[in-house]
């Protein structure tokens, strides 16, 4: 049974209703990742999709929801319990604040929440009128990949191999293949990676500062540094981020220096070891049944679902990886 459309607004405490009516807003590539996701789950149905560059509806489980140009016209006939924002980044932040404000749905907004620090200051500014933490959650989702969970779990069942004392990370992807549009769709490389290396990292250490931005090939590229407390220690984690390639390719390695322990995590083939000196002391593999893009948003709408949506999902979350991500490097900072 539906929920009344007034009594949806659910704070993070409480699991969506039994059936949930979900408003998919931007219908592009990501888009068909959380439908074939969505579609798995017997509670969900698709109330509606919205995207002005798109003229037919999409199909889901057999039937054809409703299409519209805008998100605005969509709410005038729809009282969705879950608003899906696919769109390019820089639309984020008003389709947020349109969903926050004129409907009483939960927003699931695609990484990253906001492209600049005005859009998330107009963001907060509404926590005055609407449940802005309560109802919005960002899609970060590579905190969710297998191998990124494997390693936290590692981590935690081994706190003899001390402090993480330093983290190299570099996410490439073939967006240089795409020209202008990636840039109209995801902005710039540390835009677009570095906040799933962030949230990704966030798993294992609480990040402090960044500590160093360099963009370049304007804006297709990038190195950054960021500073990190691990068990009481402080650290520091090299990003790289790129477009300039013709193949999607990601890892990170994390150094227990204190103990000799490294954790290197292969995040395009979702594999892990750990080792110290010559021997292996862990390995993760999968059975390759499962598409990356799949074992990522799968956990993460089920735990969007459930009575508690996994921290990495907040808006507090997102505050703190889009302050980060987007402040002026200070170089030291965190450095005791
Ligand atoms: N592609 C990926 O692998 C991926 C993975 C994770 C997150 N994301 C994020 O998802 C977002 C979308 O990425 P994408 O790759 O799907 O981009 P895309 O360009 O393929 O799709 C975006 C879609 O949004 C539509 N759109 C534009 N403005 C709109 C508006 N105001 N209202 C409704 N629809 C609108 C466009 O017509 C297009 O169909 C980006 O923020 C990106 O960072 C993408």
């Amino acid at each position: 049974m539906h929920p009344p459309a007034h009594h949806t607004t659910s704070g993070a405490q409480h699991a969506m209703r039994d059936l949930v009516r979900i408003g998919l807003v931007g219908v592009g590539i990501i888009a068909k990742t959380h439908l074939e996701v969505l579609a798995e789950q017997p509670r969900v149905t698709l109330a509606f999709t919205a995207d002005p560059h798109r003229n037919e509806a999409v199909g889901f489980r057999g039937t054809k929801p409703p299409h519209y140009a805008t998100l605005t016209h969509a709410l005038t006939e729809h009282q969705p319990d879950l608003i899906v924002l696919a769109t390019p980044t820089n639309t984020h932040a008003d389709l947020v604040g349109e969903a926050l404000t004129q409907s009483s749905a939960r927003v699931l907004v695609e990484k990253p929440l906001v492209h600049d620090l005005d859009s998330l200051a107009r963001l907060r500014s509404l926590q005055g009128t609407e449940d802005v933490h309560g109802r919005v959650f960002t899609a970060h989702h590579f905190a969710f990949s297998p191998e990124v969970r494997w390693a936290a779990q590692q981590i935690a069942e081994h706190p003899n191999w001390g402090p993480i004392t330093a983290i190299t990370s570099a996410f490439y992807d073939p967006y240089v293949l795409r020209g202008e549009q990636a840039f109209a769709s995801y902005v710039s490389s540390w835009t677009d990676s570095g906040v799933n290396q962030l949230s990704m990292l966030a798993r294992f250490v609480d990040l402090t500062a960044l500590t160093s931005a360099h963009p370049m090939d304007a804006g297709a590229s990038a190195w950054c540094t960021a500073a990190y407390r691990s068990r009481g220690t402080v650290g520091s984690a090299r990003l790289r981020t790129s477009w300039r390639t013709g193949s999607s390719s990601k890892e990170t390695v994390l150094i227990f220096g204190h103990s000799g322990v490294e954790i290197w995590i292969d995040h395009t083939a979702m594999t892990g070891f750990t080792a110290r000196g010559d021997a292996l002391l862990a390995a993760y593999g999968n059975d390759g049944k499962t598409p990356r893009k799949i074992a990522h948003y799968r956990p993460l709408h089920e735990s969007l679902l459930s009575a508690q949506p996994d921290p990495v999902l907040s808006f507090d979350t997102a505050v703190t990886i889009t302050e980060l991500h987007h402040s002026t490097p200070v170089p030291g900072a965190g450095v005791e």
